[in-house]
């Protein structure tokens, strides 16, 4: 049936409903029926083409690369392509589908649109550190409106897993290490890119991952195994997924790794009775890249078709680059695979692209006008500018040496100060670097007509080792400098001398985290290191500003550098960003959403520590306390740490009553009053430690928070409600989200180790 069929069957659907559509449950009947008749034409090779998701791009994540084959799509054998970009190609590709295929069925174009489109926004991890839910919605929007200008529907975020360790790479997708913040940072993403509707071409359908409890690989190690218990599973990893499914997102990834000892892509248990069955998804789950294939790897199949079974029948519906799906069809007919899989699978793809409005107009994301006036425009950049500036942790300022003052002469130096392909950071799939700007850049235009002078100096490659360098850069060959290490240092050291402040912009280069970025060394990469030590002793004020996509280990620098601004890596309006937050145009406000280690031997590490026997307040050694012998075991920065230009004061902390029955709820009360000379925003956070439950429960977890905004001198009341189920959590025998009775610390602060303590009796 080729697009006139397809028009013809629309209308006809149409008719059925002459009037608007007016209810879910009508628009429900009218999919399905839909859905219904196309199916009822379409061969068994057709459907299973609907579940095969090819690369259309060049940009390649694992071994295997499936080549775009036209002829593939005319044979109706190809449900959607990743990562081509562009509009006129996407356009392209899909009159091929819509025109020159039998069924005219046209293609799903997804991407890893995962912090921005050509407007970058920081880093998952980055962005989670503004605790602010509206600009993180935001910010998924305006990605949303530059993928869908340029011929995207569907993107393959948020990735949402939990992560308590440091050494894995892809700690910099996530939200960091909370669930309660993950959850609504998760819900926050999905209502972002997807709006009030998918119909709206300006929206795209999400795609929450990895399904389930990627970021709990062993060690850190990437595409390692992962063990949490059902217990810690469904109390550390698993809110954010839930949460995003619950906010509606419409498709859902397969994790690489195994659940249960079964990969998760042939997981029935996670995928049919946990996802469809107890959590309601009515979407569809796709797997990861290649990930069909890896079956076989995992030993729990001898053949490609057999894995491709196995996970069709788990519930997986389509196959990313495996080429598993596609060549079913000889096990349907022999009865090995069941036609009720594959017509499930089907349906669910065909659904998605009628949600997605695909068959009203299948060129209606390739407008090449929507393009121009929308992508990277005044306003995105704007707001990505804005949104960076909140996302920036300022970790330390030892004598207000931040803001600083436009004059006098300042020492620019570090191989990240004039690095334009390192600013957008990792996953960063249609960056165009050429259109962002460096922090040197960034400085110079700041500066520009006050006097004040910058001097610049790279001072030290990324690393001293090439490869490694090479390894850790996306274009390692332009950020390399062939001088040596003595001549670079020398020339820096120099330009240092002549200056009366030094910003030093060092740390991780963008490819040092993300997939595939698994590091057992965080600290500062040795060359820079070194750099900074020769620069500490020429005893002038540094001002580090410390690119990274993970939790680093920063001692030396704490100890010796009077003023330290996490910058992660925001995005495409970085530098400016930076120079907003170094000259005070913006009043840092971002606070850390993984807690920064003394060692990377703490790693797997979090704040939400459980109850341990023998416990250790201070974190000091102990013998026979739990302790390590050489190291505190407390973090050098705590989870929900950061600091402003100006100073904040919780007073009058009160809970409404100190007995809540369990089906009723309290208030906590706290006044914050910003007691500094400058308007800033405060994160006040609430925690929770649940001190009687059956199963054991952390110290601390955070229940709560609200990001105000003070001006100098004013005060605000901030009011949590507490009740059943905020405070409930997964009981060990049922895993039901349940609060049982007994006592209840709740605390409020500005960060999870400075809190004040109320208790609360919880009653029958
Ligand atoms: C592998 C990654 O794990 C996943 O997050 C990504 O979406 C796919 N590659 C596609 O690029």
């Amino acid at each position: 049936m080729k697009r006139s069929g397809l028009i013809l069957l629309m209308g006809a659907m149409m008719i059925l409903s002459a009037c608007q559509k007016k209810n879910t449950a009508t628009e429900d009947a009218q999919m399905r029926a839909f859905v219904d008749q196309l199916m009822s034409q379409m061969t068994l090779e057709e459907k299973l083409g609907q579940l095969n998701l090819p690369v259309g791009g060049d940009i390649v994540t694992g071994g295997v690369h499936s080549s775009l084959s036209v002829e593939a799509i005319r044979q109706g054998k190809v449900g959607g392509l990743f990562n081509l970009k562009g509009a006129a190609a996407i356009r392209d590709v899909q009159r091929i589908a819509v025109e020159e295929s039998r069924m005219g069925i046209p293609l799903l174009f997804g991407m890893d649109v995962i912090h921005g489109y050509e407007t970058i926004f920081p880093l998952p991890l980055a962005l989670s550190c503004s605790w602010d839910t509206e600009a993180v919605e935001r910010s998924a929007q305006i990605a949303a409106r530059e993928a869908t200008a340029d011929g995207i529907c569907w993107t393959f975020s948020p990735m949402v897993d939990i992560c308590h360790d440091g050494r894995w790479g892809r700690i910099s997708e996530g939200s960091g290490e909370d669930p309660y913040l993950g959850s609504r940072m998760a819900e926050a993403m999905v209502r972002g890119y997807q709006g009030a509707s998918l119909a709206d071409s300006a929206t795209m359908m999400a795609c929450v991952k990895h399904f389930a409890l990627y970021g709990a690989v062993e060690a850190g190690r990437e595409y390692n195994n992962v063990y949490p218990d059902d217990y810690h599973a469904f109390n550390e990893y698993m809110q954010p997924y839930k949460a995003a499914v619950d906010a509606g997102a419409g498709s859902v990834m397969a994790a690489f790794n195994t659940v249960h000892g079964v990969p998760s892509m042939g997981n029935s248990w996670l995928l049919n009775d946990l996802l469809r069955e107890q959590w309601g998804f009515m979407g569809f789950v796709v797997s990861d890249y290649t990930s069909v294939r890896h079956m076989e790897e995992n030993g729990v199949c001898t053949s490609l078709e057999e894995g491709a079974i196995q996970c069709l029948e788990a519930g997986l519906d389509m196959d990313m680059v495996s080429d598993g799906f596609v060549a079913l069809a000889p096990a349907v007919r022999e009865g090995r695979c069941s036609m009720q899989a594959v017509d499930a699978a089907c349906r669910r793809i065909l659904e998605a692209k009628y949600k997605l409005g695909l068959f009203d107009d299948p060129y209606r994301y390739c407008d090449p006008l929507r393009r121009e006036a929308v992508i990277l425009s005044d306003e995105h950049r704007a707001e990505a500018r804005r949104i960076a500036g909140e996302c920036m942790v300022l970790l330390k300022n030892e004598d207000d040496l931040l803001p600083m003052q436009k004059k006098g002469t300042i020492a620019l130096i570090g191989p990240l100060a004039d690095a334009r392909n390192n600013m957008a950071g990792t996953w960063s799939v249609a960056a165009v670097h050429d259109r962002y700007k460096t922090v040197k850049e960034g400085l110079e235009d700041a500066l520009q007509g006050t006097g004040a002078r910058l001097l610049y100096a790279k001072g030290s490659n990324v690393l001293y080792d090439a490869r490694q360098e090479a390894i850790a850069t996306i274009f390692g060959h332009d950020i390399r400098d062939s001088r040596s290490a003595e001549a670079m240092r020398q020339e820096a050291l120099s330009i240092a001398r002549k200056a009366d402040v030094i910003i030093a912009a060092m740390g991780e280069a963008s490819e040092m985290s993300g997939e595939c970025a698994s590091r057992v060394n965080i600290e500062m990469p040795d060359a820079q290191h070194d750099l900074l030590q020769e620069l500490a002793k020429l005893g002038k004020p540094i001002v580090l500003v410390h690119f990274a996509g993970r939790p680093t280990v920063l001692n030396w620098e704490t100890e010796h550098l009077p003023a330290i601004l996490e910058s992660w890596f925001c995005g495409s309006e970085c530098a400016d960003a930076i120079a907003d937050v170094l000259f005070g145009e913006v009043n840092p406000s971002g606070k850390l959403t993984v807690q920064l280690p003394r060692h990377v031997g703490q790693y797997p590490f979090s704040y939400r520590q459980m109850r341990t026997s023998r416990p250790n307040e201070g974190g000091e050694f102990i013998k026979y306390i739990t302790c390590y012998a050489d190291v505190s075991s407390k973090p050098l920065y705590p989870f929900g740490y950061g600091l402003s230009y100006t100073t904040f004061e919780y007073t009058n902390f009160y809970l409404t009553d100190t007995i809540m029955p369990l089906d009723g709820s309290v208030e906590a009360h706290v006044t914050v009053t910003n007691t500094g000379s400058r308007t800033g925003s405060e994160i006040v956070q609430l925690y929770i430690g649940d001190l009687v439950a059956r199963g054991v429960r952390p110290y601390k977890e955070l229940r709560g928070f609200e990001r105000i905004n003070l001006a100098a001198g004013e005060s605000r009341e901030v009011v949590f409600t507490l009740d059943a189920d905020r405070m409930s959590y997964y009981e060990p025998e049922h895993l039901n989200w349940t609060l049982e009775p007994g006592d209840v610390a709740v605390m409020v602060g500005a960060n999870s180790r400075d809190t004040q303590m109320r208790l609360l009796h919880v009653v029958q």
